[in-house]
């Protein structure tokens, strides 16, 4: 795999980020290894994780991701060559949404412990807090950087106006700023009223910012649970619009004429956009993770990122 520059942090990372978030919960301990080992022997070094991941499965009160993350670095003996990225700032147990000072310290020492590692490569503000002043928050991640528990720091499901504010406060003050951001995103656009809180998916606006200050966009969710290449899934709720069945109808065209999945052309698409995104993808096979390393030399013609594109400003003025 070709690395790609990560926003500003100066340093390359996987085109490919490795989401873990099932690990070691809904997905079970053996395909969680062999999606792991497979990524590894791809090439592949960028995790993406949570303090919160995934409490919310049934049986799992406590967090299994970072634990299940600890330990298979430890037995592979690879903590060093991996890119770790966790979050924090969303509740769970008896944690509240926040990010407080005290608590994102608390809630790294914990990741920390759960990851069998004394830093972390990056530290996502995982949700936006407005009841935190904004600088107490920037802050605290600029002494995470400065003791170098943490790399780097990156915003995920912010407002662009926030993290504008938060990066010139930042900017102002000579503390760390954001350095990249991880917005629910897609090739479907939602549709206006669609509501996905407390997750946020890219506005106009945001992808502006990040593309005019350098910021690496993250896109999760970036295959909508897979539905560009399954027949057991349809346009997500809030995702159903006229354009959306176009882009769709793009998608399956494009794959078949280029015996390809749309899922592998949704992905070449993300991985082709100027500037590039580096999705974050989850699976819950060996095979997925084969079709979707794939779309790494899936190579989409101008003309075809241009039809792909095109779908957006139908109707309006050329
Ligand atoms: N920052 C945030 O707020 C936030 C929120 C959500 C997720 N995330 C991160 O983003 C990662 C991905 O999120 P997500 O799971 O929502 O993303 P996703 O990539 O949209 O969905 C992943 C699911 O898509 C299906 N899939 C993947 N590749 C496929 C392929 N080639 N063919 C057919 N189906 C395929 C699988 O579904 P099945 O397992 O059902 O087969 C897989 O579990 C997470 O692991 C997490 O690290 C971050």
């Amino acid at each position: 795999m070709d690395e790609l520059p990560l926003g500003t942090t100066g340093e390359t990372v996987s085109p490919l980020c490795l989401g873990a978030m099932y690990f070691g919960s809904r997905t079970d301990p053996e395909t969680s290894r062999a999606i792991l080992d497979r990524y590894y022997e791809a090439g592949g070094r960028f995790l993406d994780t949570a303090n919160i991941y995934a409490t919310w499965v049934d049986g799992h009160d406590e967090p299994a991701s970072e634990p299940f993350l600890g330990e298979w670095m430890a037995d592979r003996g690879n903590r060093d060559e991996m890119f770790l990225a966790t979050k924090v700032g969303f509740d769970y147990g008896d944690v509240p949404q926040s990010l407080d000072p005290d608590l994102i310290e608390r809630e790294v020492e914990k990741s920390l412990d759960r990851l069998g590692t004394d830093y972390v490569d990056l530290l996502y503000a995982h949700v936006d807090d407005r009841e935190t002043p904004l600088a107490e928050t920037m802050a605290a991640f600029d002494r995470l950087v400065e003791s170098g528990t943490v790399r780097h720091i990156g915003a995920s499901n912010y407002h662009g106006w926030r993290l504008a504010r938060a990066n010139t406060l930042a900017e102002e003050r000579g503390l760390t700023e954001f350095s990249c951001v991880q917005p629910r995103f897609s090739y479907l656009v939602p549709h206006r009223n669609a509501d996905f809180a407390p997750q946020r998916p890219a506005t106009d606006e945001l992808v502006t910012y990040c593309d005019d200050h350098d910021l690496t966009m993250l896109p999760y969710s970036p295959l909508l649970q897979g539905c560009y290449g399954r027949d057991d899934r349809r346009i997500p709720e809030g995702y159903v619009t006229t354009e959306n069945r176009l882009k769709m109808e793009a998608v399956q065209d494009i794959a078949e004429r280029k015996d390809a999945s749309g899922n592998q052309v949704a992905l070449a698409w993300m991985t082709q956009r100027d500037p590039p995104t580096i999705p974050v993808v989850g699976y819950s096979s060996v095979e997925q993770l084969e079709e979707n390393i794939a779309a790494l030399d899936l190579e989409l013609s101008d003309a075809e990122m241009e039809r792909l594109n095109g779908i957006e400003t139908l109707g309006g003025l050329q």
